[in-house]
């Protein structure tokens, strides 16, 4: 958390922003930055209206250096949680409004820009929030041999997860529980129920044999590990739902070599050479479990955006930006696709990963390493 003299700052920063933005008036914005430094003289905190809240999480997340996805970011939408649980804590209260959230981000299909924000930080008492990485995610079980069942990409998390007492049907897409907690308490774990979960096998246009193959996906990804720094106040829970980019499941999730590793299976139902790299199997095969996702989701009415109509928008909204007179903090090896990066018109640009506030920053893993839990004492 930021000392009051620097939140004072912070939250001047930001009105003035929105004051410059044309969200409200420069006499308006001055009175509201003396009423923050009152109050936060006062009480070391302060509580942010309904609507800054609204427009400065939009801004943090166009100042995001990491997202594809920003020409939507006056489209994001705001739930107001910051009640929610309690003074004392209320993990199942917290859990629940956390559950509403995706099935109001799922919205049939049709998925939703949504960002819920929890309680703040405050100087005598940091904000709630959860272990896992996104809401939704499958759990890794690390096997004997060092091989993994599922995601290796969460095989700490279910380790962690299976220390509290969680234990999983064992099989390659367990949705692993979610675990709450506030700073001072232990955590709780609770299951999701599975309408709160919409998923999407994989079958491909023209192979039937894929669909043999048994992949499927979670129907759109929800951030949960990202702080959001808002005007002086820190919010450690803020899970944003999206809906994804094909490449982000076909050429990263289900593919990389040390995630779901599905390539070979994949070149062995096309009949690829697989014994020479020059034969470009894996080549192959990445397009055409990509492609395999985006008819899939087209299919089962999810919504879902390539990479080439991803970076047309980020293209548009950059130029929009420029006329707005303001820069596109990006990073390029977060913008560029997965695959096919040379044929989209990022490809051939330049960027600057220029760290502005408000933004999203990344939280340390919670989790005490290996062996390490219970703590001492707890
Ligand atoms: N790459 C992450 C995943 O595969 C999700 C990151 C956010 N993506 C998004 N489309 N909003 O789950």
């Amino acid at each position: 958390m930021p000392s009051a003299a620097a939140a004072a700052a912070e939250a001047a920063a930001l009105v003035r922003q929105l004051a410059a933005e044309g969200e409200l008036s420069a006499e308006a914005a001055e009175r509201r930055v003396k009423e923050i430094a009152a109050e936060l003289a006062v009480r070391g905190t302060y509580r942010q209206h309904t609507r800054e809240l609204l427009l400065g999480t939009r801004i943090a997340w166009r100042n995001n250096p990491q997202c594809i996805g920003k020409f939507y970011w006056k489209g994001l939408e705001i739930r107001d949680c910051r009640e929610v649980g309690g003074v004392g804590g209320d993990e199942r209260a917290l859990f629940e409004a956390l559950v509403e959230h995706l099935r109001l981000a799922w919205n049939g299909g049709k998925v939703r820009l949504l960002l819920s924000v929890f309680a703040p930080s405050r100087p005598d008492r940091p904000g709630p929030r959860v272990w896992n990485g996104q809401l939704i995610r499958y759990a890794g079980y690390r096997r004997g041999d060092g091989s993994v069942l599922g995601d290796p990409g969460t095989v700490a998390l279910t380790e962690a997860v299976r220390r509290l007492g969680w234990r999983g049907r064992g099989t390659e897409y367990d949705v692993l529980p979610l675990v709450v907690q506030w700073p001072g308490r232990g955590p709780r774990w609770f299951d999701l129920p599975p309408d709160a979960v919409p998923e999407v096998p994989i079958s491909h246009p023209e192979h039937p044999w894929f669909e043999g193959l048994g992949l499927r996906w979670h129907a759109f990804p929800t951030i949960s590990d990202q702080v959001l720094e808002l005007g002086g106040l820190r919010y450690p829970l803020a899970p944003f739902s999206a809906w994804y980019t094909c490449t982000e499941i076909g050429a990263r999730n289900l593919s990389d070599t040390n995630r779901y590793d599905k390539l070979p299976a994949v070149a062995r139902g096309m009949g690829l050479d697989t014994s020479r790299d020059r034969t470009l199997w894996r080549d192959r095969a990445l397009l055409e479990l990509t492609a395999a996702v985006l008819h899939s989701y087209d299919r089962a009415g999810v919504s879902i955006i390539d990479h080439h109509f991803a970076t047309k928008q980020f293209v548009r909204h950059e130029e929009r930006e420029r006329k707005s007179g303001r820069g596109c903090p990006a990073d390029w090896s977060a913008i560029v696709p997965a695959t096919s990066g040379s044929t989209t018109p990022v490809w051939q640009r330049r960027y600057e990963p220029t760290r502005a506030l408000p933004n999203f920053s990344p939280h340390s893993a919670p989790w005490p390493p290996d062996g390490a839990w219970p703590p001492d004492g707890a």
